[in-house]
């Protein structure tokens, strides 16, 4: 037998605690009614989009979270919230796949009931990028109160904290790039190659941002340690 309901004890519009908590009354009232829709995939649109705002949200958070430990040289405690913001884009990108299932002819339908909005206004990504800027300057604050550089770094023990931080740091980097890649092949598949965007942006220069480093310094000293071993330089201080 099911045991009865216990009545709602929180604050807030909805009948139960869960819809006073998870705030579901205004979040499922976010979405177009059907009555609205110029096509019914447009639920799909809208959902894809929310959902990954969402998540930056979250990415955001935990981006400035790694900061406040970045500035107090607690490398460990920042490197788990870089870890957790990376798998927040993993997430992200996966839900980018379902788009592919989007027929560009319903895509050409729901286009116009846009106006101008494009991704380069999405509020996520923007304050991802400004998230990054501040992240990729506090770490190179980081390495210089530490009297090292990022070719250091690499040159030591991966098991080393500043290197593990590092090493989240590119990770990080990586998820931008991967998420890139498949919002380019979605986007291609969706409008076609050759097209310009809602915002008159060539759909084909996504392409050249997929190769953009958030982090570059990281990506520098790889290079040099590739170069340095090309002229016979031991790469390595310690053991791997
Ligand atoms: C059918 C699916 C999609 C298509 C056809 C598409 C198409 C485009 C195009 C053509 C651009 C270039 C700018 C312009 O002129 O509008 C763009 C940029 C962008 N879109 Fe999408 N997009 C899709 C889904 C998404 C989703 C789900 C997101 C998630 C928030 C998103 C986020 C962005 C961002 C952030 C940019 C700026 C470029 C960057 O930083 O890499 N797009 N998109």
């Amino acid at each position: 037998m099911l045991a009865s309901p216990l009545p709602a004890v929180l604050p807030g519009p909805g009948g139960t605690d869960y819809a006073r908590y998870m705030r579901t009354n205004e979040l499922l009232a976010l979405q177009k009614e059907p009555a609205e829709w110029v096509h019914p995939d447009e639920l799909l649109f809208q959902i894809v989009h929310q959902s990954s705002e969402l998540w930056l949200k979250l990415t955001r958070s935990h981006l400035t979270r790694a900061l406040a430990h970045m500035g107090a040289e607690q490398v460990g405690a920042a490197e788990l919230l870089v870890d957790r913001a990376a798998e927040a884009l993993r997430l992200i990108t996966e839900h980018l796949r379902i788009l592919r299932s989007l027929p560009p002819a319903h895509f050409a339908v729901i286009r116009p009931a846009l106006g101008n909005g494009s991704g380069f206004e999405s509020p996520g990504w923007r304050l991802l990028r400004t998230a990054t800027t501040e992240l990729d300057i506090a770490f190179s604050q980081l390495l210089s109160s530490l009297r090292v550089t990022a070719l250091d770094v690499y040159r030591g023990q991966p098991s080393d904290p500043l290197y593990r931080l590092a090493e989240a740091l590119v990770a990080f980097d990586e998820r931008i790039a991967l998420w890139r890649a498949e919002h380019y092949s979605i986007a291609t598949r969706v409008i076609g190659q050759g097209v310009l965007g809602t915002r008159r942006t060539p759909v084909d220069s996504l392409a050249a941002l997929i190769s953009h480093r958030r982090f570059p310094t990281l990506w520098e000293a790889r290079t040099a340690l590739t170069l340095a071993a090309s002229h016979g330089i031991c790469p390595a201080r310690g053991q791997a």
